[in-house]
């Protein structure tokens, strides 16, 4: 008889795996087991403190459905998100940052220069840039997916004010490659609080802000899909995001302009403006597939 001990448990538990397991799997896995056991045993875990554990999980699969992806959550709180981004980081491209659990699928199609700031309060930002090669070679036909909040600080998902697509939308660059909207200006907002992430941020004393951001995606055919999001350089909480998303090269800079037309793309507001306007140029870089 061979009894598991815990000095043997992790190499027990490794050979229970079959011979032919996927190789990659089973690489994940070997260090998943070790690391867990490890953190048992280094911390001495109790059986009270496994239970809560255990709780915190069972409430994010309770609240999670289509629209509440909990588990997302508490991966970005726990920085695992961002870990996954850096670790897979491609030199000479645009870092990747967290996609969060609020990008809709199915957003509209926009025209160049669209103004998705409509009627909303705020100051009016113009969000433009190139997408392109690493050798800069403007990229056509890349697909930007984008989304942000409300000057509420809400996704429409949270909002039942909104509409389904208010601040998403997805534009097509043409030759130049160039993607360029109006909308207003982010805020900053704080994370969901009221499930188990919130839970974990209370019970270690930390905020749930992220620091003011415009979301993306872009795809285009022979390159390396990109999931991003840009910062405002003045937000107070850049160097603080709950969520570990800013990197240095994804933080803009916005740029006064004269109230009017912006003068170089000539694009027109529909709603009424009532602040400053602001131009963020800000180009992606794509690595290859
Ligand atoms: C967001 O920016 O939408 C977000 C990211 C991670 C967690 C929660 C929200
Ligand atoms: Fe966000």
């Amino acid at each position: 008889m061979r009894t598991v001990t815990k000095d043997t448990i992790t190499d027990v538990f490794l050979g229970y795996m079959a011979p032919d397991a996927d190789p990659r799997l089973r690489e994940v896995l070997t260090s998943l087991a070790r690391h867990l056991h490890a953190f048992v045993k280094e911390t001495g875990l109790t059986h009270a403190e496994w239970e809560k554990g255990i709780e915190l999980l069972e409430w994010a699969g309770d609240i999670s459905d289509k629209e509440r992806h909990e588990f997302v959550l508490l991966s970005d709180l726990l920085g695992i998100s961002s870990l996954v981004d850096m670790v897979n980081f491609v030199p000479g491209g645009t870092s990747s940052s967290v996609l969060g659990p609020f990008h809709i699928a199915g957003a509209p199609d926009i025209p160049m220069g669209f103004d998705m700031k409509r009627n909303y309060p705020g100051d009016v930002l113009l969000a433009t840039g190139v997408i392109q090669a690493m050798d800069g070679t403007p990229i056509e036909g890349a697909r930007i997916d984008i989304w942000q909040t409300a000057p509420n600080g809400l996704y429409s998902s949270q909002d039942p004010e909104q509409d389904t697509y208010s601040f998403h939308g997805i534009q097509t660059t043409g030759p130049d490659g160039r993607y360029a909207f109006t909308t207003v200006r982010p805020v900053s907002y704080e994370v969901p609080t009221d499930g188990p992430g919130g839970a974990l941020l209370d019970a270690t004393g930390r905020h749930a802000w992220r620091p003011s951001h415009l979301h993306f995606i872009v795809k285009a055919d022979g390159y390396r899909t990109l999931v991003s999001e840009i910062f405002a350089d003045d937000d107070p909480y850049l160097d603080e995001d709950a969520v570990f998303g800013v990197r240095e090269d994804l933080v803009m800079h916005y740029d006064e302009q004269p109230a009017g037309t912006f003068p170089d793309t000539g694009f027109q507001l529909s709603g009424k403006v009532d602040g400053p306007w602001l131009k963020a140029d800000f180009d992606l870089v794509l690595t290859p597939a």
